[in-house]
């Protein structure tokens, strides 16, 4: 089963120097706006904090997440009044050339508890391509960023590499979450997680679907894969990880139609440079397909 590869980055010279130097501006806005949000969401890690629920019990917000996604708006649209932002907690905002994709907090539920694996992650599309995007860890302070014409961990260039096979890497994944028992029948999702488990040399569930495939595009995961994300969560990761060498294989999974742009598709593989994972690709595009064809005999 061969997987849906998303369309590979056009090479600089392709675009013209007026659209790379919006995505060179997108990118430093980004990142900006990232690092003025850093130290208040720091200070506030690991103090009690009150949590509410959003689509069921599994979904968690707190006061942090929508406070932060105001100051990233007003961040952005005082240094680009030309945008459109769509954030996760308040919707659209404003309207322009740049879509702006943001999640002032991925990892929720990581953040809330103590557990230092979230970011803030902020994406920038013009006429439908991704064309920046920064994901800051604030707590190790680790940026990730990326522009169409290259991608970098802080200031140093970023270059995605994988174990070439299964046994030797690691794959992150929250498969499955409660939501995927629901929809793929528990029985068959445990033993498509039970053939993970045993396929890899490590399978690990730290969350932040944003913050996953960064790592992925920093070698120091080799694979990740999600089967429930929005725009919010992966703008800003895919063009990382594709402009540090990696490949992103988008899944639709039964809620968009086939040849959606990637970040618009609820699913995706992610796989460091050299990676030939072939019973991952075969579940995770088995996953997808079956809930394409139960959507279709709706
Ligand atoms: C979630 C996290 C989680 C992923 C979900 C996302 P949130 O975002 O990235 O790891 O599995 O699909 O919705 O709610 O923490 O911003
Ligand atoms: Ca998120
Ligand atoms: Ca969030």
């Amino acid at each position: 089963m061969t997987l849906l590869s998303s369309p590979g980055q056009a090479a600089p010279s392709e675009h013209t120097p007026a659209v790379l130097a919006l995505s060179r501006q997108c990118r430093e806005v980004a990142m900006a706006a990232a690092r003025a949000v850093q130290a208040p969401l720091t200070e506030v890690f690991r103090s009690r904090m009150d949590v509410d629920t959003k689509v069921d019990f599994h979904d968690i917000v707190t006061i942090h997440d929508k406070a932060t996604e105001e100051r990233l708006i007003a961040f952005i649209l005082r240094e680009m009044p030309d945008s459109a932002i769509l954030g996760e907690e308040g919707g659209a905002t404003g309207s322009g050339r740049v879509q702006w994709y943001v999640d002032p907090i991925d990892g929720t539920a990581n953040f809330a508890r103590g557990l230092a694996f979230w970011c803030i992650s902020i994406g920038a599309v013009v006429d439908g391509d991704i064309v920046a995007g920064a994901i800051l860890d604030p707590v190790s302070g680790a940026m990730f960023s990326a522009d169409l014409t290259g991608a970098w961990l802080g200031d140093a260039p970023l270059r995605s590499r994988a174990a070439a096979h299964e046994r030797e890497a690691v794959l992150i994944t929250g498969y499955p979450v409660a939501r995927d028992l629901r929809l793929d029948g528990r029985a068959d999702a445990l033993e498509n997680f039970a053939q993970l488990t045993e396929t890899f040399s490590t399978l690990r569930r730290p969350g932040s679907a944003a913050l996953s495939i960064a790592h992925v595009a920093a070698g120091w995961a080799d694979a990740a894969a999600g089967f429930g994300v929005n725009p919010w969560d992966v703008t800003a990761a895919i063009l990382i990880l594709k402009q540090a060498g990696g490949s992103y294989h988008p899944l639709t999974l039964g809620k968009v139609a086939a040849g959606s742009r990637d970040y618009l598709c609820p699913g995706y593989v992610a796989l460091g440079e050299g990676a030939d994972y072939p019973t991952f690709t075969r579940i995770a595009q088995g996953i997808s397909d079956q809930r394409d064809a139960a959507r279709a005999r709706l």
